[in-house]
């Protein structure tokens, strides 16, 4: 709320990342970092704050993308969990907890949360009518039925978006769907749902969001839900007919499980009793005092005086909005969010950011390729935050902003003070001696900056805010210019002693204000100082350090990036839109996805050989069989073979193939078949022996 309402404690959330894939420098630039900054902050104030992480691991695309690979939902998430949980840590973002939607805990309070609507009448039961499978007897959710979109003729649209002409679509729209699971037309079959009446708490959102929050939430969030609540809420379905999320907590309710977007946000609350667990077996039975995060979940939850804050992307705008807060409202005894500062997009080098095109600069990646260089990514992004609007990544101002900002402005002052009182004092901090109007000035300068830089973030303007601090950055290098300490110290020792104190104390003043944005170079600054952390309410002071006091060897806090760095980066994007073009080319032949990674022990199992054909015949009564006899090299075994409608029996004998030996005899139409033929088939379905170019001997080995 506007009016500086002051809070006990903070709880805040940045949205659950789906583990479907690793985290990306949009993720970062819109939520991360943001939300980090934020939590440093209130932090270093000393204020109680809990902020929480975790993976989002349920939804549609997650059991696509398991299909696709061959392998269970669940091995998908295990995979993107540990991946993207690893990244975060490295990367220095400071959950206090990364959960995840899978754990048990998480199960049981989406399901009690369900629970208590139901019991409270809040939900609308409906039948409707939805697509089936028949043959792999399933519902199908919007995702799992394509077909062509009745705006566009676009022949791949999805159940509920046409990509191509960007319309959001029902499935029943949809000109010829057809199942993703087994290609069949899909029948429309009739399932009971459960809904929540969105439409029934438009007053109470309205007054909310539009006069409660007019003042402080930004405008771009402000907008989207008044063209929500204009546009007239519907009923939303909070279940699915899925067999991968939360069961519904109701015996009627087999088969089906809650709607990821209902279970998602929940998961902040599970992830929030997960870490007061914790953090109480860690304090064991020792009595805290109210300010303590050994307090319960529900203070952090449930009490009036506790900040909500939720930091998003622009597509989670109406969940955490308008669909969370209702949720909230209607079980009644949650607090809502104080705000929900969203960020606009992040491009990359012109493009959108797309994970299914491989267009990013991955986490995990950079870290391995920029190895301690955390803080120059936090800084490229935040200087060029997403926030009032869609912001462009590129290499070439990600070097700049290292190179001509923090190395030339912020690193080199810290560097000359460190270096000058090195040279001139033995690293030991000089007495002030007097004191003049610019040395006052340049001292008052850093109250001015720190009230500055607390107004900017209390206001989620992060941007502005790694301003405020790099132009105090930018007038300790002017006072040094100014003043010529490495001149004067032939004529007027005292004078220099002044100069580098007052440089030292704003070096130090800027550890402090730094750790939000940069901590890994903050901790850097402070250990060459040989200094504790100052606390932000010490900001301001100039007696951080005592005359006298020793400071450690300097190092350079910052270092150029050169130029092949940045083009390696750049060159490593346009083979990516290489692949892309080629791919478009192989996706529109249909060619299904890469399977899952598997280990050369996966692969060493198959005994594959070259062997030739020395019988063939046609399986009476089947149209597509034919029993061969093969010459392995180890032996003579007979083999059948689904390739009929591809060969003549009499055109393949003598031909050399591939044989898989060592799998399982099986029985074939009365025909026991001892291995399976290798064979290579195109999207038309035509196969194709797989041969050794030039003849070779039988029983060689495949590997
Ligand atoms: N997984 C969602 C996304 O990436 C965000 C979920 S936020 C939560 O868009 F609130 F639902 F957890
Ligand atoms: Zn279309």
């Amino acid at each position: 709320m506007k009016d500086n309402k002051k809070f006990k404690r903070y709880t805040v959330t940045s949205a659950l990342p789906y583990a479907n894939g690793p985290v990306h420098i949009g993720h970062l630039a819109g939520v991360y970092v943001p939300a980090d900054i934020y939590v440093r902050y209130l932090r270093l104030k000393g204020e109680d704050v809990v902020f929480i992480g975790g993976s989002d691991e349920h939804g549609v695309p997650i059991t696509i993308r398991a299909k696709q690979e061959g392998v269970s939902p669940q091995q998908i998430v295990d995979k993107y969990h540990e991946i993207i949980k690893k990244s975060f840590e490295e990367f220095g973002i400071s959950f206090d907890i990364y959960s995840r939607t899978s754990n048990k805990i998480h199960h049981e309070t989406a399901s009690e949360f369900f629970k208590t609507l139901y019991d409270k009448n809040i939900f609308i039961e409906k039948n409707t009518e939805q697509y089936y499978d028949v043959e792999a007897k399933q519902f199908l959710a919007d995702r799992y039925i394509t077909g062509t979109c009745p705006h566009c003729n676009n022949e791949s649209a999805y159940g509920d978006q046409c990509e191509k002409c960007g319309t959001s679509l029902n499935a029943t729209d949809l000109v010829n769907p057809k199942s993703v699971l087994s290609g069949n037309k899909p029948v429309l079959k009739e399932t009971k749902h459960w809904f929540l009446p969105l439409d029934k708490y438009e007053d109470f959102l309205r007054k909310w969001i539009l006069e409660e929050h007019k003042e402080d939430w930004k405008i771009n969030v402000l907008g989207q839900c008044k063209s929500w609540l204009d546009t007239g809420l519907q009923p939303r379905a909070v279940t699915r007919d899925l067999d991968w999320g939360v069961k519904v907590p109701l015996k009627e309710a087999e088969g089906k499980v809650l709607y990821v977007w209902f279970d998602a946000p929940i998961g902040y609350i599970s992830a929030t009793k997960e870490w007061a667990e914790k953090k109480k077996t860690e304090d064991g039975s020792q009595k805290t005092g109210e300010n303590s995060s050994a307090d319960g979940w529900e203070l952090y939850w449930k009490d009036k005086d506790t900040k909500l804050v939720h930091f998003i992307g622009k597509d989670n705008i109406v969940f955490h909005c308008i669909v969370f807060p209702t949720m909230l409202h209607a079980e009644g005894t949650y607090i809502l969010p104080d705000n929900v500062p969203a960020n606009e997009f992040m491009n990359l080098e012109g493009d959108k950011i797309s994970t299914s095109r491989n267009w990013a600069v991955w986490l995990h990646e950079y870290l391995k390729e920029f190895p301690n260089k955390q803080d120059v990514l936090r800084y490229a992004l935040t200087a060029n935050a997403p926030d009032t609007k869609d912001s462009d990544f590129t290499w070439k101002d990600f070097q700049t902003r290292n190179n001509s900002e923090l190395v030339a402005i912020l690193g080199n002052f810290v560097n000359r003070v460190l270096v000058l009182t090195q040279t001139f004092f033995n690293g030991v901090v000089p007495e002030i001696q007097e004191k003049n109007d610019y040395d006052n000035e340049i001292i008052a300068s850093i109250n001015v900056q720190k009230e500055k830089i607390e107004k900017n973030i209390e206001n989620y303007k992060l941007r502005e805010a790694l301003k405020d601090l790099m132009d105090l950055a930018r007038a300790g290098n002017k006072y040094l210019a100014d003043t010529e300490p490495w001149k004067l110290i032939k004529t007027d020792e005292n004078r220099v002693k002044t100069i580098l104190n007052i440089s030292l104390q704003l070096t130090a003043n800027l550890s402090a204000l730094m750790e939000p944005f940069l901590p890994f170079s903050a901790g850097k600054v402070i250990k060459m100082l040989n200094i504790e952390k100052v606390k932000w309410e010490d900001i301001g002071k100039v007696d951080i350090m005592q005359n006298g006091h020793k400071l450690n060897n300097p190092e350079l806090l910052f270092e150029l990036i050169e130029d092949d760095a940045i083009n390696a980066q750049i060159q490593k994007l346009q083979n990516t839109k290489k692949m892309n073009e080629e791919n478009i080319i192989s996706s529109q032949a249909n060619l299904p996805p890469q399977k899952a990674d598997i280990t050369y022990e996966d692969f060493a199992k198959m005994d594959i050989r070259v062997g030739t054909v020395i019988a063939a015949e046609k399986v009476a009564k089947t149209k597509k069989l034919l029993k061969l006899t093969i010459d392995t090299g180890i032996d003579k075994r007979v083999v059948v073979s689904g390739i009929a409608e591809n060969y003549e029996p009499e055109n393949i004998i003598g031909k050399q193939v591939s044989i898989l030996v060592n799998l399982q005899p099986k029985e074939l139409r009365g025909i026991m078949s001892q291995g399976m033929i290798l064979m290579a088939e195109n999207t038309k379905g035509e196969l194709c022996f797989i041969s050794p170019v030039e003849k070779f001997d039988d029983g060689s080995i495949i590997k």
